[in-house]
């Protein structure tokens, strides 16, 4: 070989090696700060409440007795209802069903008010929504997915008492808990199968963070511990119940301040991502707890005082022999914000306002910017701000991750009415979407695409999967991790029974007889680690997602 041939393939090498550099500095570069697009003008409702479904339809509601939507129900009907409050008689809906693969909407007939209230999904899939106002405080509703003729069936009488503002979970075994509300300080069950589901249980520790003419323990955030004990945090603490005796089993300090997290001075929560699942007991559990109001401020919001919001996160181990919050400062306050896992194993910071408090009127200073939180980094770089929206979302507004990895943001009336002209905050009725900085153009070649298993595909605790996915581009086959998203029912700030898990895989292997690669996975080894039902399964490549597959675990 010449000394020139060689001189020319040493400069051909450091010129690929060059491009190579060019483009991975691309792809991983940080100037992607995700991006609003929006999908619907007018919904007809304001979506107070939304759960995803594994049909990927959302199903949205906001209150029987806000007056009249821009949505009228179908096939003529009316609601003929002389408890209403607003209007006995109603012709117009106030729920949607919204697909978003094909971002088309229906209106759906509920009879009796849903206002302020909660859900979860059971191991089928089927939504289970409890509670709400007047002649809806004791009902518990229903709605099947995969079901064209559908619509809400209404079960009477089917609470002990009136739920109203209260936070359901998943359990282990299948079925709902449904914890607090306004002047319930217990707990209760639905389906009631058991003799013992049919007792109250109560709680004294929402009686001991109830404030008076305040409360600030609405909506407690609930998580379900690996240990199977339920981490209830209301007002500025947190106790973990054993929910089948009834037993307190641990105390957690207050979060320094003693500034209230929950509604009305309305933080936000997650559990975040658990990982090293089959080490069982040794997983780090980590709960954070995000913005809020300061104490006093829902008073004052009252004489339009509106105080700054809080811009304290507090993140606390939930199974250290000596826990203790860390407290960060996000790069805003924020109350009524939302918190959502994204399946990277990010949390977005979305929505809510700068100032006041959760209520009628009492919110200021809408916070357009979401932020990115990223819970593996060094402290003090855990922050990243993203491009802001242009659309108010204060109280009663919503955020949900989709499959497809955007985030479904809607909703928002602090109105005691529907006020679409001529106040501050109208009733709004528009969907939009948030597509984190994961789903830009310039990861493209770095999204890996899952082939099998085939959506809806069911897999059983603790056996392995074999995940075979596409990828244009592998750059960092070590970085490839399977997570596992439960959709979670959001309203107020929470998103109840909400988790991810990050799922031990082997290295991924390249099949030789195909452009696929596989990776193995072990399913979660029990059901406290996730309660059976249906969650979405990503592929992570680089921090960018694929596309997820619904999995039916049980
Ligand atoms: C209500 O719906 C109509 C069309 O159905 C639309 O023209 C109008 O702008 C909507 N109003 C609001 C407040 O969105
Ligand atoms: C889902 O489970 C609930 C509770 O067991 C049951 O009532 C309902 O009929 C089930 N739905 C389907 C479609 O099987
Ligand atoms: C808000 O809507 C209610 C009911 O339609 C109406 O009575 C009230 O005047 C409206 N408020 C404003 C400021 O337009």
């Amino acid at each position: 070989m010449s000394h020139n041939l060689h001189l020319l393939l040493l400069f051909f090498f450091f010129f690929f090696f060059f491009l190579l550099l060019v483009q991975l500095a691309r792809s991983t570069s940080t100037t992607a700060i995700g991006q609003w697009q929006l999908l619907q003008e007018s919904i007809g409702i304001s979506a107070m409440h939304m759960q995803l479904l594994h049909d990927d339809r959302v199903i949205i509601f906001d209150r029987t007795d806000f007056g009249p939507s821009n949505i009228s129900l179908p096939n003529g009907q009316c609601r003929d209802n002389p408890h209403d409050l607003a209007l006995k008689i109603d012709c117009t809906a106030h729920s949607v069903e919204y697909n978003s693969l094909s971002n088309t909407f229906h209106p759906l007939n509920v009879l009796t008010d849903t206002w302020c209230s909660s859900g979860a999904t059971l191991p089928n899939g089927t939504l289970v929504q409890t509670g709400g106002f007047n002649d809806g405080e004791r009902v518990v509703r229903t709605y099947q997915p995969f079901c064209e003729v559908c619509d809400w069936v209404e079960l009477p009488n089917k609470l002990l008492i009136r739920r109203w503002y209260s936070t359901n979970h998943a359990l282990p075994d299948g079925r709902v808990i449904v914890i607090g509300g306004r002047r319930a300080f217990n707990y209760e069950f639905y389906p009631k199968t058991t003799t013992r589901s049919f007792q109250l249980y109560k709680l004294p520790f929402l009686a001991q963070t109830n404030e008076p003419h305040v409360e600030n323990n609405l909506y407690p955030f609930v998580f379900l511990h690996v240990d199977g004990n339920l981490f209830i945090f209301a007002n500025n603490r947190a106790i973990l119940l054993d929910y089948t005796r009834n037993i307190v089993v641990r105390t957690y300090p207050t979060i320094p301040g003693g500034d209230p997290r929950t509604y009305p001075s309305s933080g936000s929560a997650v559990l975040l991502p658990l990982r090293n699942l089959e080490l069982g007991l040794n997983v780090e559990v980590e709960v954070l707890i995000c913005g809020g109001a300061p104490s006093g401020s829902y008073l004052k919001a009252h004489s339009r005082q509106f105080l700054p919001a809080l811009d304290t996160c507090a993140r606390i181990k939930i199974n250290d022999p000596n826990p203790t919050w860390a407290m960060e400062s996000m790069p805003m306050a924020r109350v009524m914000g939302d918190m959502l896992i994204l399946p990277s194993g990010d949390i977005l910071i979305i929505n809510g306002a700068g100032s006041g408090s959760a209520g009628w009127e009492l919110g200021r200073d809408p916070v357009f910017t979401p932020v990115i939180y990223h819970p593996d980094n060094v402290l003090g770089s855990r922050f990243e701000i993203q491009n802001s929206g242009q659309i108010p979302r204060m109280y009663h507004s919503t955020a949900i991750l989709l499959r497809d990895g955007r985030i479904l943001v809607g909703g928002s009336n602090p109105h005691k009415l529907n006020n679409f002209t001529n106040v501050l905050y109208p009733t709004e009725l528009s969907l939009e979407a948030f597509s984190p900085p994961y789903l830009d153009p310039n990861k493209r070649e770095l999204r890996p695409t899952i082939k099998t298993p085939v959506s809806s595909s069911k897999i059983q605790y603790g056996k392995i999967i074999e995940v075979k996915f596409t990828i244009t581009w592998l750059i960092d086959p070590f970085s490839i991790t399977v997570t596992m998203l439960r959709p979670p029912f959001n309203t107020h700030s929470f998103s109840m029974t909400q988790r991810l898990l990050v799922l031990t895989n082997t290295t991924p292997v390249m099949l030789t007889d195909s452009d696929q690669f596989q990776v193995n996975v072990m399913a979660p080894g029990s059901t406290n680690i996730a309660p059976p039902g249906f969650y979405m399964l990503f592929v992570v490549h680089h921090n960018v997602p694929s596309t997820g597959i619904w999995v039916h675990l049980m």
